[in-house]
């Protein structure tokens, strides 16, 4: 059963054309992984379903179901009371406050009371322990690893039952990127249905049952991510599987390389 129902959503800023006509499905209690390079509409796409386009300038058609239920109408913090939270992409989180009111911030939108708080608490304790250390320390001093840490656990503290996470790796080392991995699939083990952008593709199909690759505002891909993770032209696009002439080409180094080689012979 899907969880979320998007159906032929289409989005624009302005004159900007950002998706067309995408549906998306996003099965109840597992990881679904959306794909795409650059401006091709990954985070319009979780704006839409987190119900900010708003602040952005941007406007959407299509319909949006969770449970059966449409998003049209709500307001951001009434998707968030219904159990839909979006880790924005970049890390935000509130440099000048602590670890701890960073957290406690996350609870405001949330449905439960002090008692749900407080084992939200232990929970992100337990998935993010540095943020137990840092607890009393400003959020600016955090590394890039933890603050994404901090910005996920505080989107755990609403309670999700449907996480958007918006590239959570980016930018991160490979190690520290592997640990984020691992702690969405332990997040998703403890029945939270994950919704993840991603443009490391590697990562993403690993972690997801599922995915779409977007192209341009297109899906112009979906399947098993299994699958996916087999097909040439995501081997090509996004996991940096390619053929040498093509690399060459692509890879001004390489083009002088082989400029140089040619000459010399
Ligand atoms: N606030 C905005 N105003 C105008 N155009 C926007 C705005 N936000 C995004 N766009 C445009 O919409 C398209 C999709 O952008 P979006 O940010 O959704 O892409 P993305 O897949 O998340 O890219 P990235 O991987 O770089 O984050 C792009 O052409 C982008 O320039
Ligand atoms: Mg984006």
């Amino acid at each position: 059963m899907a969880t979320l129902e998007i159906r032929a959503l289409s989005v624009g800023y302005g004159p900007v054309r950002a998706l067309r006509d995408i549906s998306v499905d996003v099965p109840d209690g597992g990881i679904t992984a959306v794909l795409g390079g650059n401006g091709a509409g990954k985070t319009t796409l979780l704006r839409a379903v987190s119900r900010t386009l708003g602040f952005h300038r941007g406007t959407g058609t299509g319909s949006i179901r969770f449970d059966g239920r449409p998003l049209e109408g709500l307001r951001p913090a009434q998707v968030v009371a219904a159990g839909v939270v979006q880790v924005p992409e970049g890390r935000q989180v509130f440099a000048r406050m602590t670890v701890a009111d960073n957290l406690r911030a996350g609870a405001l939108g949330a449905r439960g009371g002090r008692k749900e708080t407080g084992a939200a608490l232990a929970r992100v304790h337990e998935l993010f322990p540095v943020l137990a250390d840092r607890a009393h320390q400003r959020a600016g001093l955090l590394s890039g690893g933890e603050q994404q840490m901090l910005a996920m656990g505080r989107a755990l503290m609403a309670g999700p039952r449907l996480l958007l996470l918006d590239e959570p790796s980016l930018g991160l080392a490979p190690l520290m990127a592997a640990r984020i991995a691992e702690t969405v699939q332990e997040i998703n083990a403890g029945g939270t249905s994950v919704m993840l952008v991603e443009q490391n593709a590697a990562i993403a199909l690993r972690l997801a049952s599922t995915a779409y690759v977007l192209d341009v505002g297109e899906v112009a891909l979906s399947g098993p991510a299994d699958e996916l993770a087999t097909s040439d032209e995501v081997r090509r696009r996004y996991l940096g599987v390619v053929d040498e002439d093509a690399a060459a080409d692509a890879d001004p180094a390489a083009r002088a390389r082989r400029t140089l080689s040619r000459w010399s012979a």
